[in-house]
């Protein structure tokens, strides 16, 4: 591993997240050898926190990632605690100097990784204090991480990307999008751009239609007070929704670098077509999940208010308006209280034109449709539906099912998204990072679908949990004679 260089800063670093993900994959980078002697991390929060006591959550929250007990402590002497209202500028000086001791003491070339993870309504300030109170470093890199959510629709967003832009350079910012960082979601473009059966076929003269599911067994859990506010269409379907749509929708990328790529989502996301009033409402629909037997129904979760309207299911249907794509549909779903954890991808292709087996000729019953899924969770791997001849007497064809399943101790050893994204930001790779344009474009999209859903009354809830959303999911495409592979 080739080890690199560099201060960390970390606002929100007593949050869920940097103690879930953050930390424990910072120690597989340690581990590793990608961060080792020269890295240091200012953990900052309004906690009245000292470096000992700092360490001590550090080192628990690793805990379970290695025995080495000694590795773990080493790790955890790299970290730097600072008490940090971001309002106050005198906290930015203290902040300051710290960085300037510990860029001398670890060597750090003066680069800077300034990591928020924090409410969205924080990050401007931050940016702009960073920038006003001169933290940005004169001689190494300085590079802004961020979480979603971004915005709330195409408005917020823009204004949010302003403020940021005005001490940030878009190459500078990393916009996090978890899912990016996910083995098999990396994996569309080797199957798309590594195979001429795949990719000589990617198109709407040979592709019947592509279904994305996100489907996710828990419910709210304890983000009433987040989710509430955003409801699975903003949660889930602006970003990773619509960056896994872009990566199975694009073109060939020039060459497999982040600028090229991004370029090719940009263009995929413009020609998918934004909805009128009438398209939105036929080709969206939302639900709710209620109870079945004690357990509770969404209103009844803790901190969600009991005439609550938000979905915790979408599905819908997205048209590319381009040569690859016109005529073949995308449909996407996602929901809570799902019948189980998963996430696939499912390309229903064409079948032949002409059916020679076909009743009443040969008595055969009508060929299956080739379809290629992508498992991306919690199984990873591909399998694909072929039909051939089965091999009793007489002349019968069966579908057959071509497949492969990564096995399960090499998906343990794989690098977790937040590995690969915070090393991706210590060199500078943008590629799995939501870029600005795509950002936008996703919102402009989305935002037609609530402007319809926010003046119509929804019928909730209307899904049981364990299932796999209302009737008007299989509805939506049923009325284009298609049906989801995935079913219960
Ligand atoms: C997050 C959403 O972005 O993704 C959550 O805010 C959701 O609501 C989560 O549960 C799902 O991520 P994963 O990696 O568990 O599929």
């Amino acid at each position: 591993a080739t080890e690199r260089r560099s201060l960390i800063m970390l606002f929100g670093a007593t949050g869920d997240l940097a103690t879930r993900k953050l930390y424990p994959a910072m120690l597989k980078l340690y581990e590793k050898g990608n961060i080792r002697d020269h890295f240091a991390v200012i953990g900052s929060s309004r906690y009245k926190f000292d470096d000992a006591k700092f360490r001590e959550m550090v080192m628990k929250s690793v805990d379970k990632e290695s025995s080495n007990k000694k590795l773990i402590a080493d790790f955890a002497s790299h970290f730097y605690f600072v008490t940090h209202d971001v309002t106050d500028l005198a906290h930015y000086a203290v902040l300051k100097d710290k960085a300037a001791e510990l860029d001398k003491k670890y060597k750090l070339g003066g680069n800077r990784v300034f990591y928020i993870s924090m409410a969205p309504n924080f990050f401007g300030t931050v940016a702009k204090n960073l920038k006003n109170q001169n933290l940005l470093s004169t001689n190494g890199f300085n590079r802004l991480v961020i979480e979603k959510p971004f915005g709330r629709d195409f408005e917020s967003a823009k204004a949010l990307n302003d403020e940021l832009s005005n001490a940030f350079e878009e190459n500078q910012i990393f916009r996090i999008d978890h899912y990016l960082g996910k083995e098999m979601i990396q994996n569309i473009e080797a199957i798309r751009f590594g195979n001429t059966i795949f990719e000589a076929l990617w198109n709407n003269r040979y592709i019947d239609n592509i279904q994305v599911t996100l489907a996710e067994n828990l419910g709210v859990e304890e983000r009433a007070g987040y989710y509430d506010n955003s409801g699975a269409l903003r949660d889930m379907v602006q970003n990773h929704i619509m960056q896994i749509v872009s990566l199975l929708a694009m073109e060939q990328p020039v060459a497999f670098k982040d600028t090229d790529i991004r370029a090719e989502k940009v263009k995929a996301l413009r020609s998918l077509r934004v909805y009128n009033v009438a398209e939105a409402s036929t080709n969206f629909v939302r639900g709710q999940y209620g109870s079945v037997g004690n357990t509770k129904d969404y209103r009844h979760e803790d901190g969600v208010p009991e005439d609550s309207n938000t979905e915790t299911f979408v599905a819908g249907k997205l048209l590319f308006d381009n040569y690859r794509w016109s005529g073949t549909p995308f449909y996407i779903r996602t929901g809570k209280k799902l019948a189980d954890k998963f996430t696939r991808v499912d390309v229903v292709f064409k079948k032949p034109l002409v059916d020679i087996f076909a009743f009443p000729q040969n008595g055969n019953a009508p060929l299956n449709a080739n379809v290629l899924t992508i498992f991306i969770e919690p199984n990873q791997g591909f399998s694909l539906v072929v039909n051939a001849k089965n091999s009793e007497q007489g002349f019968h064809t069966e579908p057959v099912n071509l497949q492969f399943i990564e096995d399960s101790k090499r998906t343990k050893s794989t690098p977790q998204p937040y590995e690969r994204l915070i090393h991706d930001v210590l060199k500078g790779d943008g590629t799995n990072f939501a870029s600005w344009p795509e950002v936008a474009n996703a919102w402009k999209f989305v935002d037609q679908i609530r402007r319809v859903w926010d003046i119509q009354q929804p019928m909730f809830p209307n899904y049981i949990p364990g299932s796999m959303g209302p009737v008007s999911a299989d509805e939506l495409l049923a009325r284009d004679h298609r049906e989801w592979v995935y079913k219960l």
